[in-house]
């Protein structure tokens, strides 16, 4: 049975049901899919696919961001997909960046406050802003898919530096954003995207470990 491995960052533990998510709609295909955090992540070789996935922390996690440098070599022979989960996406149209389609939750973007002029926080909100860092640590790799998707912020959850930076940098209000269809859409593409053939007959299989 052809496996698949789901491994996320967090910080505040939102991304961990979207990871399982993601997990569940591969399973479907029949492939046999495991889900970690990246810190337990022993052996690649032993995989057919590998999705990563992490929140915008102030730029994209940065655990997630070593993973894939350390890893880049593999991903050219293991295909890679990488999600992010975020607060603040500033509504630009952009649906691809360098070159590779990106699967955006609709629910996400905003438009600008004034049309046709970026303010500073805009600016950096940009898809291509967010998701840039990611493609410079998988390089010369692609990844076979991308999505952005929206996360889930609880201040009661945060230490008062992060507070501080949610409320004034990205002034994104607290709450729960997680578009469950949205992640799912993209997750159901993925054994497609890693050219893996559909093996239902296998039935669904998820190992989760989470913290
Ligand atoms: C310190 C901090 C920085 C963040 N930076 C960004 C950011 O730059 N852009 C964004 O859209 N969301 C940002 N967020 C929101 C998170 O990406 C979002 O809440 C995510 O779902 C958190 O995932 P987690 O619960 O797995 O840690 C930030 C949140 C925190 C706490």
């Amino acid at each position: 049975m052809k496996r698949i491995l789901v491994a996320y960052a967090t910080m505040a533990g939102s991304t961990v049901e979207v990871a399982q998510a993601v997990a569940e709609e591969i399973a479907k295909n029949g492939l046999q899919v495991d889900v970690l955090p990246l810190n337990e992540v022993q052996d690649l070789e032993a995989y057919d696919g590998v999705v990563v996935g992490g929140p915008m922390i102030m730029g994209w996690h940065r655990a997630a961001l070593r993973f894939l440098k350390k890893h880049r070599e593999t991903f050219q022979h293991i295909p890679l997909a990488v999600f992010v989960t975020a607060m603040s996406l500033t509504q630009t149209g952009e649906t691809s960046v360098g070159g590779i389609p990106v699967y955006v939750d609709e629910k996400l973007p905003k438009p600008p406050e004034k049309e046709g002029r970026l303010n500073f926080r805009e600016r950096y909100a940009r898809l291509s802003n967010y998701l840039q860092p990611i493609l410079r640590a998988t390089r010369p790799v692609k990844p076979a898919s991308m999505g952005i998707f929206g996360g889930r912020l609880e201040y009661g959850r945060l230490k008062w530096w992060a507070v501080l930076f949610v409320m004034f940098i990205i002034k994104a209000p607290a709450g729960e954003r997680r578009n469950w269809p949205a992640i799912r859409t993209w997750a159901a593409g993925l054994p497609a995207a890693f050219q893996l053939e559909a093996t239902k007959a296998d039935g669904p299989s998820v190992r989760a470990q989470v913290p």
